[in-house]
Parts: structure tokens; sequence; C-alpha cells
């Protein structure tokens, strides 16, 4: 057998049109365009034509698109109803997510038809559907009446409306659009990889989603930006009850847990190794939206605790080429945007459910089979026993 890849590091599975990562020299590119050009442009949905079909959508194809995603948010009454029930049993976030899509399939016009058409269908009522269920399961659990979306209103800022019931401030709403943009698509990540797989089994693509938001859900893949954001926010208290200088504090703090064995959360990528070039993009967008409205001290504290942290690691980690990731400043955006932390990941999924159905379409069209092996390292040669001679 031929040796063994762990983690299929260095891997190259398949071909893609969708997004190519250069982790050496920091360059993300999607569907042809550099991230840093996309991203803070587009309008999600015309990412998502843009991944679905290899181009972007002219005003007539973007107003149709906007429209039936716009008729699809409205969720019919037999999915809200398992999202109470996933409100009633305090489920979080994630589990509640990955519960009510595949609770879809309960409104599904056309269940059991795999064809392109009806495929289609359900990948536009996924990516329309995803941030209601978040928003009306954040809701209910919280004890609020849901809020329905509104059909004049675009993805992002829809999102933050069902969320809040208040329209978003324009700057907030571009941030979490340029948010989505920025992560909707990243080569063969760990949840990709999931929905392929599935997908190679020739089932169905809500099947394929539900997994890659399980795949999604820990911690080394989307769950990293809450725990970054808290990392930032126990370095602040320390200093304000020690009144050592942040950098002091954060030199501590970042020490202390590598030393303890844990990991920096925004920090380190099995590509990048060199810093994140979606961190650079997300960078920018909090840079904006603390100047207009937040807290601006959160951002130049956070900053600090970056340049801290990258010193510790260069330290403590040396040759490992440790750098900031995406999370890191997604965790300052969401936050900015007046998001909880624990809606990051669910805002992850709903951004990523873009790339993952653009996949599921490449490998269907292309279907092999995916079926890595194994090398055996358990016994050999054993014999029966019958159980009474087992002791
Ligand atoms: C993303 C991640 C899983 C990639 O890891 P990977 O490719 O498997 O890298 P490895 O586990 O081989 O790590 C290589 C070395 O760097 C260290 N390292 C990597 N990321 C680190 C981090 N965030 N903090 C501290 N050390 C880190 C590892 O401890 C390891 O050190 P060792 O050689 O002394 O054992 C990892 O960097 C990580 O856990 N980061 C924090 C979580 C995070 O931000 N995830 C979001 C990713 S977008």
């Amino acid at each position: 057998m031929s040796s063994i890849a762990r983690g299929l590091e260095g891997i190259v599975l398949t071909e893609t049109r969708l997004s190519e990562i250069d982790g050496d020299g920091g360059r993300l590119t999607i569907a042809g365009f550099p991230v840093e050009e996309l991203a803070p442009r587009a309008s999600f949905e015309e990412v998502l034509h843009l991944l679905w079909y290899d181009r972007l959508p002219g005003a007539g194809e973007l107003a149709q698109l906007r429209e039936r995603l716009a008729l699809l948010r409205v969720l019919p009454p037999s999915v809200l109803d398992a999202v109470r029930a996933t409100a009633r049993a305090r489920l979080e976030p994630m589990e509640a997510l990955r519960t009510t899509t595949a609770a879809l399939a309960l409104a599904d016009g056309t269940p059991g038809d795999e064809g392109d058409a009806a495929t289609l269908d359900r990948a536009l009522a996924l990516c329309a559907r995803l941030p209601v269920l978040v928003a009306a399961h954040w809701r209910l659990l919280h004890g609020r009446r849901v809020v329905a979306p509104r059909a004049e209103l675009g993805h992002a800022a829809n999102y933050l409306y069902m969320l809040s019931g208040e329209l978003p401030p324009p700057a907030a709403a571009r941030g979490v659009e340029t948010y989505l943009n920025t992560v909707v698509d990243h080569g063969m990540n760990a949840s990709t990889f999931t929905a392929r797989v599935i997908t190679s089994t020739r089932s169905d693509l809500v099947s394929a989603i539900v997994g890659a938001i399980g795949a999604l859900k820990g911690p080394a893949h989307g769950g990293a930006p809450g725990p970054a954001l808290d990392m930032v926010f126990d370095i602040r208290e320390r200093a304000a009850r020690s009144g050592a200088s942040l950098d002091d504090e954060a030199e501590a703090w970042t020490r202390e847990a590598i030393a303890a064995g844990a990991r920096l959360m925004g920090f380190g990528h099995r590509v990048y190794k060199v810093r994140d070039p979606r961190a650079d993009v997300l960078d920018r967008v909090a840079d904006e939206l603390f100047q207009d409205a937040g807290d601006r001290r959160l951002y130049d504290d956070a900053r600090a605790i970056e340049k801290v942290a990258l010193r510790v690691l260069a330290d403590m980690k040396p040759g490992r080429r440790v750098q900031t990731n995406v999370e890191f400043y997604t965790a300052l955006v969401l936050h900015g945007a007046g998001l909880p932390p624990a809606l990051f990941t669910p805002t992850f999924a709903i951004a990523r459910t873009g790339g993952w159905i653009a996949h599921v379409l490449e490998q269907r069209a292309e279907n092999r089979l995916i079926r890595p092996r194994v090398a055996y390292t358990g016994a050999r040669g054993r014999e029966w026993e019958a159980i009474e001679a087992r002791g």
C-alpha cells in the first residue's frame, strides 16, 4: 500500500473552477476574482450566481434571483414548527441549524426528485432559508417573536433584520455582506469535502449540506471566531484588573495558553503559511465598521493583541509559520455588526452554503465515488471463542 497521508494533507482530490488558495503567496481567487476585489463590491446574490453559473448575473438575472430568494424566505409552517421544537429543546444554534436544515425536506415540493431542476430549486431554498432558520431559532430561544423577512431587503440585510427586528445600519449590512462573500468558498476544506463525499455516493443536496454543517461545527474549522473574541475580552479584562499594559497581559495570556498546550483561536491554517488574505479584507471592514459605530477601542486593542500573539507564536512555535487566519477578524466584523458570538459559526454556515452547493453541482457533473483506503494495524489470525470460554 502507498504511504499514508494523514489528514489527506497535500492530496489533490479533483479539479474545481470555484476557488484557488495560494498558501505561500497569501492569495485567494474566487471564480477568477481576487477576494479583495470581489468581496467588498459584490452582493451575496451576485456571488451565488458567479459560483453556480461561472459568470456575474446581468441586471435582469439578478432581479429574478433576488425575487426568487425573497419568496423562498417565507418559511412553510411545517418547517417553522421544527424551528420551534429546536428552541423548546434549547438546542444551541449550530445543532438547531443542522436539525432544521434537515427539516427543510418537510416542505420539499418534489421529494425524491434528484434531477437538475429540482436540485437547483432546493439550492435556492437552502440559501434563502438558512438565515431564516438561524434568526427564527435565535429569537425563539430568547423568548421573542419570529420576525418575517422583508422582500425589499437583500440577503445580508434581511438576516440582520430578522435577528433584531430593526433595519440594520447600512455599514453593518455591507460589513456582513462582505464577510459572506469573503468566506463563501475556500478550496477543499473539511466541510466542503464532506459535502463532496456525500454527493459522490449520489445522495441528495440537502444531505450534503446537513453533513457539511456538522463538519463546520467543530472548533478546528468554523468554531474559532467566538473563542477568538473571548481571548480579546479576557486579555482586556485582565489588563483592567491588574493595571498592567494590554501588551504585557497579552504576552502573559498567550504564553500561558500555548505552554498549556492550547491553540490560539484565529491563528494558524493548514494551507496558509503567511497571513490569510481574508484577514486583510475583514480587517478593512472592521476598521470601517468601528470607525462609524461600535467601540473603536476594541478594534485597536484587538490589533495590538494580534501583534503580540504573532510575536509569541513565532517565539514559542518557531518554524511553524502560524499566522493570523480569517477567524480573528471575522470575530471583530460580526461583533461590530451586532451579532452575538453564538451566531458566528451559523453565520459562517450561511455564507459557505453558497460554496458547498457550487461544489455539489461540480461533483454531480463529474462524479467519482470518493473512497480512500486505510492501512490496517489491527490483530490478525484470531480464532473464534465461544462466549462461555471468554472468561
Ligand atoms: C487551523 C489548524 C487546525 C491548522 O492546523 P494544522 O495544519 O493541523 O497544524 P498542526 O496541528 O500541524 O500545527 C503545527 C504546529 O503549530 C502549532 N499551532 C498551529 N496553530 C496554532 C495555534 N493557533 N496556536 C498555537 N499553536 C498552533 C501546533 O501546536 C503545532 O505545534 P507542534 O509542532 O509543537 O506540535 C490550527 O492552526 C488551529 O488549531 N488553529 C486554531 C483554530 C482556528 O483558528 N481555526 C480556524 C481555521 S480558519
